[in-house]
């Protein structure tokens, strides 16, 4: 987790943006990007709104599959795990670095929203914008911490083969084997 930590933007810069999947539930899997917010020694963070399909899918089956591609530096990990809720602390202090249009974003944008013409909303985005200087979390505003299972780092070499190091986690240990491709 810490050459995890290694491989992702520093927390003051824009937070990596990462594949997640989960099973749909007609079966189906499904996937869409999301920002990574945050990772420690176990997990990986990210947020959404309660009201989303995924949050649906991950309460069905809490378990998640998430890829991230640096592809300028000829990186990629890929990982899964087991999906809980974090702390509402936690959650809370995710919003506050979230940035404004993104905290915005959680608050308007719902299934009303969606449904009117773009000048409509404009026009109630920049209202709720004007009326509201400061912003908590709404309360759709959740998150999923995925503990990670398996991890497997992809490093490109542009003078050899790419290489891949898979990690999995064991009750108190890793395990890692070196893989082609
Ligand atoms: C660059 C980018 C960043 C996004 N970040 C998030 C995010 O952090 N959280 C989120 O819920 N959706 C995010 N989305 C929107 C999701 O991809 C997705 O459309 C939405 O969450 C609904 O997904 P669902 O219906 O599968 O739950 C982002 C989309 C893009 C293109």
């Amino acid at each position: 987790m810490s050459l995890l930590r290694r491989w992702l933007p520093p927390a003051d810069a824009a937070p990596a943006l990462m594949a997640l999947s989960s099973l749909g539930c007609d079966g189906y899997p499904r996937v869409r990007h999301v920002l990574l917010s945050d990772a420690d020694d176990t997990a990986v963070y990210f947020h959404t709104d309660s009201r989303s399909s995924k949050v649906a899918e991950l309460t069905e089956l809490p378990r998640a599959g998430i890829a991230v591609a640096w592809p300028q530096s000829g990186r990629q990990v890929v990982a899964d795990g087991t999906v809980r809720r974090p702390s509402e602390e936690s959650l809370r202090e995710s919003f506050s670095r979230r940035t404004r249009y993104l905290q915005l974003l959680a608050w308007c944008n719902d299934h009303e929203m969606s449904a009117l013409s773009p000048d409509e909303r404009h026009r109630r985005w920049a209202e709720f914008d004007a009326a509201h200087p400061v912003l908590g979390p709404p309360d759709t505003w959740t998150g999923f911490a995925i503990d990670i299972r398996e991890i497997t780092f992809w490093r490109g070499d542009p003078d050899g083969p790419s290489q891949r190091i898979r990690f999995v986690r064991n009750d108190t240990s890793w395990t890692s084997e070196a893989l082609p491709g």
